[in-house]
């Protein structure tokens, strides 16, 4: 079995700073110390929005430096509070060429298909590589911050959702096998199917949006994310919470 920590919406702000009366960065090391000393993950994904609300470098590189201490590998994605060629230069991505975090990377049997929505959409020619990209793909996986289609949560459908959908589920729902697609950005934990797609949206670390409610509305839980286990016959998605 493969496992992966799947650990998003951090909004870092800077050191010492308190949002919506939380510690951003204790509850997000709070995170990093359980994955590390009880899951022992073999992989670490980062899920995008490591700034509190304009993107900042300077958080950025202390997330590189937390995640560097932890020697177990991790890809990152980019979050609509990031900004992409930021991450790329404080992470070297610079072999990616193109200005923008969307990548294969090949783990546990699993093509990890990787799409930046940091501007709130995912552009043409990101549809093209992953439409390509899927029809190649070893047993692909979706990683993006937003997810791919609605999910039912009234105030962030409303007012957060990606925008450009349609062009995006048109290549997805096409694909026709089962697809697992895992997000965050909605800040809660929760799981909607969409044709063959199933969504995962990992809890955040930071602060938590009531999905129910129609306005922002904080809900409290302890900092979050979540495991996904990959074995041969089947994907187990698990939230946790750390107390
Ligand atoms: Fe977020």
């Amino acid at each position: 079995m493969f496992k992966i920590a799947h650990i998003t919406d951090l909004h870092l702000g800077r050191p010492g700073e308190q949002y919506l009366e939380l510690d951003l960065r204790g509850r997000f090391s709070a995170v990093l110390e359980r994955v590390v000393e009880k899951d022992k993950p073999d992989l670490l994904v980062l899920g995008g929005d490591y700034s509190l609300h304009n993107p900042d470098v300077e958080a950025c590189k202390w997330l590189r430096d937390q995640l560097a201490a932890t020697k177990i590998p991790y890809f990152i994605l980019s979050g609509n509070h990031d900004s992409s060629g930021d991450l790329i230069d404080v992470f070297d991505h610079s072999s990616l060429g193109y200005g923008k975090l969307y990548f294969k990377y090949s783990a546990g049997g699993y093509d990890h298909l990787v799409l930046d929505s940091c501007l709130g959409e995912i552009d043409r020619e990101q549809l093209n590589w992953l439409e390509k990209s899927l029809a190649r793909a070893e047993r692909p996986l979706l990683w993006m911050h937003h997810p791919p289609d609605l999910m039912g949560a009234p105030f962030m459908d409303g007012r957060h959702a990606l925008k450009q959908r349609e062009p995006l589920l048109q290549i997805l729902h096409a694909y026709q096998k089962p697809l697992d697609v895992f997000c965050g950005h909605y800040h809660a934990a929760m799981v909607c199917t969409s044709k063959n797609l199933t969504i995962h949206a990992a809890p955040p670390t930071s602060f938590y949006i009531c999905p129910g409610s129609t306005v922002f509305k904080q809900e409290e839980y302890p900092p979050g994310y979540q495991l996904v286990l990959l074995g041969k016959e089947r994907t187990v998605v698990v939230p946790r919470y750390v107390r």
